[in-house]
């Protein structure tokens, strides 16, 4: 059972899009809560209502609707709603926060796919997250076009402004969280997410949340 008075911990999942993101942040929250820990489920763009607006003009409309670093502005000012009215106030009441995308994806999708210096990056983000920072972040790997081809079979197409970036944008993305999570082993562990079975995702993030969080698996 997760102590109510200490701090919850802060789990993000990242990768392109169709990765799993959002299927393995329900079944992680479903995991944790078997275990008796308390979580909360939210993601990005969006995630509180504030964010959630910003998250419309963010994934709707034309792929060229927004330069790169009007969409990185537009990103952490939606991230710093959401850390401030949902995040931050999970976390100091001893919920563990799952977040299905989070600041890595800036520096992906803005960043090595987008080409916005990293440390214009690295600034804004730090203005909206401050030390607000992932206790751990799974990301989920796998080919663009395999992504992309789950996406486009589950949607209705009204959310798929960065899907429709073509593939030379995803393939920079990929190789984008491929470095950040060699940059940073401390923090992120890389999961197979093309080849496996839903079911076996799930028990390769929940070994890696047991082995770097100490939850019992
Ligand atoms: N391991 C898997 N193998 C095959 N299909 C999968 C697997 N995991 C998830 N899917 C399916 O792929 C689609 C995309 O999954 P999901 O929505 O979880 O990805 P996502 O990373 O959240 O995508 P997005 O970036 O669009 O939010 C869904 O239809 C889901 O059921
Ligand atoms: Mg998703």
């Amino acid at each position: 059972m997760a102590d109510a008075t200490a701090r919850g911990r802060f789990i993000t999942l990242e990768g392109g899009e169709g990765a799993g993101k959002s299927t393995q942040a329900r079944h992680l929250a479903a995991w944790l809560k078997a275990r008796g820990v308390d979580c909360l489920l939210t993601r990005e763009p969006g995630g509180s209502p504030g964010a959630e607006a910003i998250r419309t003009l963010l994934v709707t409309g034309e792929p060229g609707r927004w330069d790169a670093v009007t969409e990185a502005m537009l990103m952490n000012a939606a991230r710093r709603d959401h850390l401030i009215r949902t995040i931050r106030p999970a976390l100091a009441k001893g919920q563990w926060v799952i977040c299905d995308r989070f600041i890595d994806s800036t520096l992906a999708y803005q960043g090595y796919a987008g080409g916005v210096p990293l440390a214009t990056l690295e600034a804004l983000i730090e203005a909206a997250v401050e030390d607000t920072r992932p206790d751990l972040t799974l990301v989920l790997d796998l080919a663009p076009e395999t992504g992309l081809a789950r996406t486009l079979r589950g949607s209705d197409g009204t959310e798929a402004r960065f899907e429709r970036k073509g593939l030379a944008f995803h393939a920079a993305v990929r190789d984008g969280f491929l470095r950040i999570a060699t940059a940073n082993l401390d923090r992120c562990v890389t999961v197979d997410a093309g080849t496996l079975p839903e079911g076996l995702i799930a028990r390769a993030v929940a070994a890696a949340v047991s082995e770097r969080l100490g939850v019992s698996a």
